[in-house]
């Protein structure tokens, strides 16, 4: 399994949510974050916001899903502009449910 973390416009979350759920992925867990990336924040008049509200949703998939996840997200996070965020992949070692007991690996 991988653990997809997409770092996006605040304002794209239910795009990105509904892309999700319209391709069968329903568990998410969203937080508000800080961030920057390579414009290390912005400018606007005189005043340096050296990092930006986002929202961070992270998505536990298995591996055979990951493709049409990122897909999904970058459709609905996409605006064109700088600040569309990022999409960090990573591995998933083991998962459990906890009311069931099910273990899952893969
Ligand atoms: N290298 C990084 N490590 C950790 N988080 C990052 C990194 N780069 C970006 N982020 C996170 O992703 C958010 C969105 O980044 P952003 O879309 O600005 O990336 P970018 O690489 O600057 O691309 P763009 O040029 O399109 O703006 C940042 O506010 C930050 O929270
Ligand atoms: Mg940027």
């Amino acid at each position: 399994m991988k653990m997809i973390r997409a770092i996006i416009r605040t304002e794209r979350e239910e795009a990105v949510i509904n892309n999700l759920e319209a391709v069968g992925l329903y568990g998410i867990t969203k937080m508000p974050v800080m961030g920057r990336g390579r414009q290390k924040g912005i400018q606007v008049g005189a005043i340096r916001y050296d990092v930006l509200s986002k929202l961070m949703i992270l998505v536990a998939v298995k591996d055979n899903d990951c493709k049409k996840a990122i897909e999904a997200i970058e459709k609905g996070a996409y605006t064109g502009h700088p600040g569309d965020g990022k999409i960090f992949v990573q591995e998933i070692y083991k998962t459990y449910t906890v009311r069931s007991g099910e273990e899952k690996e893969k």
